[in-house]
């Protein structure tokens, strides 16, 4: 969101996470909502009502100050009092009164937005305002909330069998540059910008801002492609321990990994499922669907290693001419479908080399959408961290158990993905729309 979001911004996104949600959910009977398509994964009426949960305690409640309409569901739809895999056994709302849940929040909320105010005439946020209120945050924030299950409702689709009820175009090929790029491109040393102080919807793992310094290292110019991860598998990769951390390979035992998620082999040549078709693994997208052992293990085998999560972002945002660190690759401007593959525009990634728009001053491409990043960091906060609003979105995560993801994948919306944005998983995950791309460290031969 740029500097000063208005009541207009929010009202938009409120409207375009609700539009995703039910597109996301009316296309599927009864029965496939209810029903539990992987033990990863919340039926998706679960999702349905827990935005609805959220957005009353948050808007209704906190923000509005208005009567509770329903505090009989907080503890159903709270997800740390129920696991994942617990979720089909509990008294859910039905889809319809589920949706009519929604509606009667949303018809709440919209009168609290209504009554918001979100900045003095200067731009500046009203002397004394409840932080949760400054510059729409909690309006920003629940809109946020949504479009993170929408993505989360996504990888539920992608894990459901049956036929395909979802469709959208391809993104465009690459340009013609895209087979000429240098398959590295060079991030100076020196200190940077990690994190933000300013992005007014940043949530609390992004803040504060704060100075890194980093040596200098080399990135892949583009994401690890589906080409280059089977070399990999040709190779060998997943049969030999010494690609592996002993952790990665221990995992790669006892989950019997082969490829990819939702690949299968065809002869000498690899199919895939996405959304319901099986189709050729297109040799030029992002690898997807990749846990944060394999990404390890391919690192290794092709004599490199992931990037931190600092390298990530001070390739995604700092800007050496001026020596600030930009909100997105491409600048502060909001993500424009030029600048990156998000907003489930596309279902599947863009080739690598595409989106030369979205390049950052590094010269790396598709930083931001196609793919989540796996980084090689731990999920930690940042020196004078403090959780708000709540503990549970943040604070409850951090440690060695979750690793970080950067950029965001094609399945995100704008609103909820900035150069600033972290999210995590634990390593083992590849459900999730993941890919990576490597790095290493510039050799005293090759400093300049
Ligand atoms: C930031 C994607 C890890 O889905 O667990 C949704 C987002 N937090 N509801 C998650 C979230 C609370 C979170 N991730
Ligand atoms: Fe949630």
């Amino acid at each position: 969101m740029n500097a000063h979001p208005t009541p207009g911004d929010a009202t938009t996104a409120l409207a375009s996470s609700r539009q995703r949600t039910l597109a996301l959910t009316d296309c599927l009977d009864e029965d496939e909502l209810l029903r539990q398509h992987s033990p990863l994964m919340s039926p998706l009426v679960w999702d349905l009502a827990h935005v609805g949960n959220q957005e009353e305690i948050w808007l209704v409640r906190e923000a509005g100050r208005l009567p509770a309409l329903r505090p009989d569901l907080d503890r159903l739809y709270d997800a740390f009092r129920h696991p994942r895999a617990a979720r089909p056994a509990l008294p859910l709302l039905p889809p319809d009164a589920a949706r009519r849940y929604l509606r009667q929040v949303r018809e709440r909320a919209l009168e609290v937005l209504d009554a918001a105010v979100f900045d003095t005439e200067d731009g500046r946020s009203a002397d004394g305002q409840d932080p949760l209120l400054a510059r729409g945050f909690v309006f920003g924030m629940v809109a946020q909330h949504e479009q993170q299950h929408a993505e989360t409702m996504l990888a539920t689709h992608q894990l459901r069998s049956g036929p395909a009820v979802l469709d959208a175009p391809p993104p465009p090929p690459a340009g013609p540059d895209a087979t000429a790029l240098p398959r590295e491109v060079l991030v100076p040393g020196g200190p940077f910008t990690m994190g933000t102080d300013t992005d007014p919807w940043a949530l609390d793992n992004e803040r504060p801002a704060h100075t890194v310094d980093l040596a200098p290292f080399w990135l892949d110019t583009v994401p690890v492609s589906n080409a280059d991860y089977q070399e990999f598998i040709e190779d060998g990769g997943y049969a030999d321990p010494r690609r592996w951390s002993p952790q990665g390979w221990a995992h790669r035992q006892r989950a019997g990994l082969e490829a990819p998620l939702f690949w299968q082999r065809d002869g000498r040549a690899w199919l895939r499922r996405r959304f319901g078709r099986t189709e050729p693994v297109p040799p030029s997208e992002p690898v997807l669907h990749v846990c944060w052992y394999e990404a390890e293990a391919y690192a290794h085998w092709a004599g490199r290693r992931l990037p931190t999560e600092a390298e990530w972002e001070k390739a995604a945002r700092h800007d050496p001419a001026t020596g600030r660190s930009r909100r997105h690759p491409w600048g502060d401007a909001d993500p424009a479908p030029d600048h990156a593959n998000l907003g489930q525009r596309h279902l599947q990634p863009a080739p690598v080399g595409s989106y030369p728009a979205g390049a950052a001053p590094s010269g790396a491409r598709q930083l931001i959408g196609d793919v989540w990043e796996w980084t090689s960091s731990d999920f930690l906060p940042y020196p004078g961290f403090t959780a708000f609003p709540y503990p549970e979105y943040s604070e409850v995560f951090f440690g060695p158990d979750y690793k970080v993801l950067r950029g965001g994948s094609f399945g995100v919306d704008p609103v909820a993905c900035r150069g600033t944005f972290r999210n995590w998983d634990h390593p083992i995950r590849r459900q999730i729309f993941s890919g990576f791309r490597t790095a290493r460290d510039v050799t005293p031969g090759e400093a300049r």
